[in-house]
């Protein structure tokens, strides 16, 4: 008898905390997409559909995106970038990982989307405030706490004159101390989530909701708009 195969759920943590433990806080992601690739783990955030948050802001702000550019920030699979792309956005959606760029490409072969694989720390120069829409969900708290402050920066630094931020995460209570966190993910304090605001680039909606997960887990949807 063959022995059954081992539950992808548990392969994508052991991939996560192999590479955590050796002071590798983003390798995991390419290991992990590229496992998925060949059928041996899951991707546990690919949704198959845009982030339920992401279609909410579309649905209340109706943004016409015609004429308009967009930057997915950590951008997976792809569903988010193809629902902005849609709203006639020309987006260009980037990843660390290769293989999340080319899971991407394979699911949406239709695309006008360029996906790419690049490192938010380290954008390509000529994205420095160039977009007229970022959308950022889930990437910064897949990072290390200490790593969130500067990847919270560059997450910004893309966000062009007049353009808009929108960002989704999971929410952390503020008297839930650092270190009481066992990430990934490393859920996102109303401080942090007010942090990437600027002095010209103001927060300018936070709203704060349950998940369909249940009620004890709650998730931030922010919009910021540079002056
Ligand atoms: C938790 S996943 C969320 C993916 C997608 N935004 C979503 O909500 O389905 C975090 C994503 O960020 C990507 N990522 C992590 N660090 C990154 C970095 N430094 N630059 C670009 N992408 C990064 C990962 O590869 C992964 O696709």
């Amino acid at each position: 008898m063959s022995e059954p195969a081992e539950d992808p759920d548990v392969v994508s943590r052991r991939i996560a905390r192999e590479s955590l433990d050796q002071d590798d806080p983003t390798g995991w992601f390419e290991r992990l997409y590229s496992a998925a690739l060949d059928g041996t783990a899951v991707v546990p955030w690919d949704r198959g559909a845009a982030h339920p948050l992401l279609m909410e802001w579309a649905e209340e702000s109706q943004p016409d995106g015609s004429g308009k550019s967009a930057l997915i920030v950590g951008a997976g699979t792809g569903w988010d970038a193809e629902l902005i792309a849609d709203l006639g956005y020309d987006t260009t959606a980037f990843d660390i990982s290769p293989s999340a760029v080319e899971a991407a490409q394979r699911n949406h072969p239709d695309s006008t989307v360029r996906y790419v694989t690049a490192d938010l720390f380290a954008p390509p120069a000529e994205w420095q405030r160039a977009f007229d829409l970022v959308i950022e969900i889930y990437t910064v708290q897949a990072l290390p706490i200490e790593l969130q402050p500067a990847a919270i920066k560059q997450v910004g630094e893309q966000v062009g004159p007049g353009g808009t931020l929108v960002v989704i995460a999971a929410a952390r209570p503020d008297d839930r101390p650092d270190d009481a966190v066992e990430g990934p993910p490393w859920p996102l304090t109303r401080a942090t989530i007010e942090s990437f605001a600027t002095p010209d680039l103001r927060l300018i909606q936070v709203i704060q909701s349950p998940s369909p997960a249940g009620p004890t887990i709650q998730r931030w949807r922010a919009e910021y708009l540079r002056t």
